[in-house]
């Protein structure tokens, strides 16, 4: 994905706190329902970005994590927390792909990956990183769903245009039970989540990089599509939003 977003996409997601909708509460939230964990677990956070949930996870746990990304200036910022928070020895940084994971089978008690099963798309995260659990492992996502049946064709075309592939949570559960786990449960992120971590920090950036790319109509347009997309999310944060998917391996029959 790196190599394929044009460099103002990375002037505008550089230095923010977090880099899709989430915050500490509701990390902690999912992570409380998981009843089984051993003492000190060993995770994997995939696509960590700039980890504000890794080092949360580091917190509520006694375990170690991978926090892995393919986008070395994340891992960076992540760097910077991890030496901050004293977590060096907890917190290891895998500069890796979400669809080339090199781990043995069982190797993790629990997968973590908040806002980017999206990219290798749900059902096909759930399938691939099933064998790097543990039995009873836990894995724990948050993926763009619908929350109502009855969207405006507005926000449906809206939809098509930038994930097609989005389902309600029904759907989602389904697959779920459908490749194999157990539901632990699921919940809706609030809107702050959406606003206090990552849409703020981001419309805060907008208009210096407006006036510094005035003459820079490429530019310009992709500010826009960001600015669409906050818009989008400001009228229709009913209809659509971010849920956490927690869920238990279980053996095959
Ligand atoms: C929407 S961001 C979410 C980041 C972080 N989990 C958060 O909630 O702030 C998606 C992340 O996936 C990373 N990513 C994209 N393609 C990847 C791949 N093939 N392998 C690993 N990480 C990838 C991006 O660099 C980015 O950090």
């Amino acid at each position: 994905m790196a190599d394929q977003l044009p460099e103002i996409f990375w002037e505008i997601h550089s230095g923010l706190p977090r880099e899709g909708p989430g915050d500490n509460g509701s990390t902690r939230r999912a992570f409380l329902t998981l009843k089984d964990l051993p003492k000190k677990p060993n995770m994997l956070d995939i696509g960590c970005g700039p980890g504000m949930q890794t080092v949360e996870l580091v917190r509520l746990s006694n375990g170690q994590i991978d926090a892995l990304d393919n986008y070395q200036p994340f891992l960076d910022q992540l760097d910077i927390s991890v030496k901050k928070g004293g977590f060096t020895d907890k917190i290891k940084l895998v500069n890796g792909d979400m669809f080339n994971l090199i781990y043995d089978n069982s190797a993790f008690n629990l997968i973590w990956s908040e806002g980017a099963i999206f990219i290798i798309s749900f059902e096909k995260g759930l399938r691939e990183w099933k064998r790097l659990l543990t039995d009873k492992g836990y894995l724990v996502v948050s993926e763009l769903s619908w929350l109502k049946n009855n969207v405006p064709s507005k926000v449906k075309e809206y939809m098509e245009h930038v994930y097609p592939a989005n389902k309600t949570i029904k759907e989602n559960l389904n697959i779920v039970k459908k490749v194999g786990y157990r539901v632990i449960g699921s919940f809706i992120l609030p809107t702050e989540s959406w606003w206090t971590n990552y849409y703020q920090p981001i419309e805060a950036k907008l208009p210096s990089l407006k006036e510094k790319y005035k003459n820079n109509a490429e530019k310009l347009q992709h500010i826009a599509y960001h600015e669409v997309e906050i818009d989008m999310f400001r009228k229709y944060s009913d209809y659509y939003g971010y849920v956490f998917y927690i869920m238990q391996n279980k053996l095959e029959n």
